[in-house]
């Protein structure tokens, strides 16, 4: 299903800012769901423009000592569990064009380097990834496309498990015992709700090539119009959503 609707006057190309802000994408889907592997096909297809990675994972609080104490009851699920001011921050300035500084997060030690950032520059794409990204409606608002990730549930704790021991130093048990306790409810209450703001929702994730390139078309169409508008002042644009 399609539906099309008159562009808004913000998005109106006869103002010359508007047309220069970049294009924001949000993908999100339960903890390891592939949304990392859709954001870099995606990447991958739109070579031909300058695209950024913002991951939601870099805006993980540090804990307290106390709660570093008692790691295991900790709910790295709960979207309590980030600093949604410094990621709206930080999205609102790439979208006006400036660069920004990213913490790194050690999954490992469940903190940020103290004094390491990734700078982020800006870019004609920028691509906002994480578990929660469409939990909070500022940062909905400033997506121009949202894209939700839908992998079966026993597809993803198998991946999660995988990855937990192999890449970030966990145990099974503990893997199986925070996805009970936290993983799982915390997808039931913020995750899959979250679901219904999505403009695209993608079965199967990185192996649905078709919907990712669906997705690739309609993303250099709206960055086409973005070119035509700098020379076309005077043309407006129809903005439409779909689904697949
Ligand atoms: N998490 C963790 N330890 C921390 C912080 C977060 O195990 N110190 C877990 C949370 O439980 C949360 C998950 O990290 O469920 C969020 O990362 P996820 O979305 O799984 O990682 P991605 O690589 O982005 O997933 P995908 O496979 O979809 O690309």
């Amino acid at each position: 299903a399609s539906s099309s609707s008159p562009a808004s006057a913000a998005s109106n190309p006869a103002d010359p800012n508007a047309t220069k802000q970049p294009f924001v994408i949000g993908v999100s889907g339960g903890t390891a769901s592939g949304k990392t592997t859709v954001c870099d096909m995606i990447i991958q297809q739109l070579h031909d423009h300058r695209v950024v990675l913002v991951n939601q994972d870099s805006f993980y609080r540090g804990l307290t000592p106390e709660e570093s104490e008692r790691v295991h009851e900790y709910n790295f699920d709960h979207p309590d569990a980030f600093d949604t001011e410094q990621l709206l921050e930080c999205v609102q300035k790439l979208k006006c064009g400036q660069s920004v500084q990213v913490p790194i997060y050690d999954f490992k030690i469940h903190r940020r380097s103290s004094d390491t950032f990734r700078q982020v520059n800006a870019s004609d794409v920028i691509i906002l990834e994480g578990i929660l990204v469409f939990h909070d409606q500022r940062v909905r608002n400033l997506m121009n496309m949202k894209i939700f990730v839908d992998t079966d549930a026993d597809v993803r704790l198998a991946r999660r498990i995988r990855r937990d021991t192999v890449e970030r130093g966990r145990d099974i048990n503990s893997v199986l015992e925070m996805y009970a306790k936290f993983v799982k409810p915390a997808f039931d209450d913020f995750v899959h709700p979250s679901k219904k703001y999505a403009d695209v929702i993608i079965p199967r994730g990185g192996d649905n090539h078709v919907a990712i390139d669906l997705i690739v078309q309609h993303i250099h169409t709206k960055l086409g119009q973005h070119d035509l508008c700098k020379i076309y002042p005077n043309m407006y644009v129809i903005q439409s959503t779909f689904q697949i």
